[in-house]
């Protein structure tokens, strides 16, 4: 209330900036696990202070992991060499296999992008924004360039993470398997910078704290720590996005694109639980897993609370109405909330498969209002295939 009542004194500009930086002090204050702070604090840095990600430049992030060779080429992981098999069988062309012919209009209200209630029109007259029916068009445009720009930056850090744990793993059917992950994410790259490049027209910077997340893992030297970060965390935010986007949107061609993604993706989150389980349960000391169980659950609060879109705020609202109000706006959005449903009901159930929601962590899971998603399906419960018949039948 106080800091809220000392930014709204500021001039706008500064106002904003203040904010922000207010913003990421709270999200490493969330840290309280010294652990975790120390794993996610740097990226924090540079990510919400010093905004690499926004630079204009690549970035270059050091990676500190060793790679594990096995001259003997073992196969003694049945679940993995399944998971190889299936990938090879379930490869497609992002070329091919896609209806790239569809000519896409952003903001035909006939072929809807988003559905009408994605964001809530009240929140919005709530603080004195008034939108005639193409403005509104023009930002559920942007709301979802935005989110697709979101992907495709994720699908980038996918692929290094990728080829990283490839390099890392020490289960040779893992290697295997892993080579597909890569060709899987190259692709993912590949589908959606050809949608946002041909069909929306424009690309979204990455966000702030989406730009830490990868950060973080991408510069952890612990093969296990990326597993968790990439495949577990990231992966399962992205079914929930990409579940979330597939049963909403009315565009075609971006439904057969999010439909060929999910079943890999579903794929990525089924290794990563496979690979993650045993190490967790039988190599790691209590003090190295209890560790992990912070260090998910501050990502997973990080996830829920902190993708603002900020950056649409930029384009369309700096000046005209607070950041703060823009959360509200954004937290109480009807689409976003659907998101948050649908990453935590993937996301948590594989926590708990791999063993990381023990009686010691599960009372900050149920003081974060997560209790209902306890006893989901984990991901080797559920394919791809029936992921999508699920979201099929619930869309019906
Ligand atoms: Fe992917
Ligand atoms: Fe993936």
């Amino acid at each position: 209330m106080l800091k809220q009542t000392v930014v709204s004194s500021l001039p706008v500009r500064v106002r904003d900036q203040v904010d922000a930086w207010i913003e990421a002090a709270e999200v490493v204050a969330e840290m309280k696990d010294p652990r975790v702070l120390r794993s996610l604090g740097p990226a924090s840095v540079r990510g919400l202070i010093l905004h690499r990600g926004k630079q204009g430049t690549p970035t270059k992030m050091p990676a500190s992991h060793s790679a594990h060779f096995d001259w003997t080429y073992p196969s003694d992981q049945p679940a993995m060499k399944d998971l190889y098999r299936r990938a090879k069988a379930g490869q497609w062309d992002g070329e091919k296999d896609l209806p790239w012919s569809i000519s896409v209009d952003p903001e035909n209200p006939e072929v809807p992008l988003l559905p009408a209630d994605f964001i809530d029109d009240s929140l919005l007259h709530k603080h004195g924004i008034h939108l005639d029916e193409k403005e509104r068009r023009r930002l559920d445009y942007s709301m979802v360039t935005w989110t697709l720009s979101q992907f495709l930056h994720g699908e980038q850090g996918a692929l290094f993470a990728a080829a990283q744990v490839t390099e890392a793993v020490q289960f040779f059917d893992g290697k295997l398997y892993g080579a597909t992950q890569v060709m899987d994410e190259g692709r993912h790259v590949e589908v959606f910078s050809r949608y946002l490049q041909d069909k929306m027209g424009r690309l979204y910077q990455i966000n702030d704290n989406l730009f830490v997340i990868i950060d973080a893992l991408m510069t952890d030297s612990r093969w296990d720590m990326k597993f968790l970060g990439m495949q577990i965390m990231v992966e399962g935010l992205a079914l929930g996005a990409f579940s979330t986007l597939y049963t909403q949107t009315k565009e075609p061609l971006l439904r057969e694109l999010l439909k060929r993604v999910i079943m890999d993706e579903a794929r990525h989150v089924h290794y990563g639980v496979v690979a993650l389980k045993q190490h967790i349960k039988t190599e790691l000391s209590a003090r190295e897993r209890e560790e992990r169980e912070d260090w998910a659950f501050e990502v997973a609060l990080l996830m829920r609370n902190r993708f603002m879109a900020y950056e649409v705020f930029d384009e369309w609202f700096s000046g005209r109405i607070s950041r703060e109000a823009w959360r509200e706006i954004v937290l109480g959005a009807p689409g976003m909330s659907r998101f948050r449903h649908t990453m935590f009901k993937r996301l948590v159930p594989n926590l708990r498969d791999i063993g990381l929601l023990t009686p010691r962590i599960i009372p900050a899971y149920e003081r974060a209002g997560l209790t209902e998603y306890f006893g989901g399906k984990a991901a080797p419960e559920l394919t791809g295939e029936q992921m999508v018949a699920e979201l099929d039948r619930a869309a019906a």
